[in-house]
């Protein structure tokens, strides 16, 4: 085998992205009390805001933005139980439908139901998968383009949810272990304004601490 060169770096410049970095983490215990819509409002900002410049705090490929993200909340202080939409361009929350939906929504996961529904929301992150397909069905590979770029902008709504529970002190996990079929069915029972077509891609747990 050859030698390689060993390239030092230079010296670790502890930022406050590199110590939020260094903070995120997944939890999966709640108590489903703790989180208050400031918190929340923080995450979904984090998630899918907007720039000052009228751009999104995260990327999209040909700036289509046809991810969303929706909140099933049940222990969320200033904020009734209920099913809710993020509206990025208003910065506002429309209501879905009245109620605690939590239970419905993790007993869709693979094997994340016991805790999960102890968080205070749920946040499910969706695609209009089928606008991405077609936006995207001559690149190839042929046909998949459209899901590969769903995927990674899910993960980067993830990760800067991640980062902003982090910031403030709160408890979060990435659950992508889900029932496709049963969460798309429960998803689209819960929020009757999702356009058509709309698939979930992520499920993510938030509480307070
Ligand atoms: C694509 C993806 C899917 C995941 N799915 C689940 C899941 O279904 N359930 C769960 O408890 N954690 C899930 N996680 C969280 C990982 O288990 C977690 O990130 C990993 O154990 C490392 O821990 P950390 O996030 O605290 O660094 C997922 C993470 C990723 C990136």
């Amino acid at each position: 085998m050859t030698s390689r060169d060993v390239i030092r770096l230079p010296a670790r410049r502890m930022t406050p992205l590199l110590a939020l970095l260094g903070a995120r983490r997944s939890t999966r215990s709640f108590t489903g009390s703790a989180l208050h819509v400031d918190g929340l409002s923080h995450v979904l900002r984090a998630g899918l805001g907007r720039r000052p410049d009228g751009g999104s705090v995260v990327p999209s490929a040909h700036g289509l933005y046809r991810l969303g993200i929706r909140v099933i909340a049940g222990g969320v202080g200033g904020l009734s139980p209920g099913t809710y939409t993020y509206s990025p361009t208003d910065d506002v929350l429309l209501s879905d439908i009245e109620g605690d939906h939590r239970a419905e929504v993790a007993s869709a996961t693979l094997v994340d139901e016991e805790w999960a529904q102890k968080a205070s929301a749920l946040l499910v992150v969706t695609v209009e998968l089928s606008v991405l397909q077609s936006h995207f069905h001559d690149q190839p590979p042929v046909g998949q383009r459209g899901d590969r770029y769903a995927w990674m902008e899910a993960g980067h709504i993830s990760q800067s949810i991640y980062l902003a529970a982090a910031e403030l002190n709160l408890r979060t996990v990435l659950i992508a272990g889900f029932d496709d079929d049963r969460l798309s069915a429960t998803v689209a029972s819960l929020f009757p304004s999702m356009p058509a077509g709309s698939t979930p891609v992520a499920l993510m747990a938030l509480d307070g601490r």
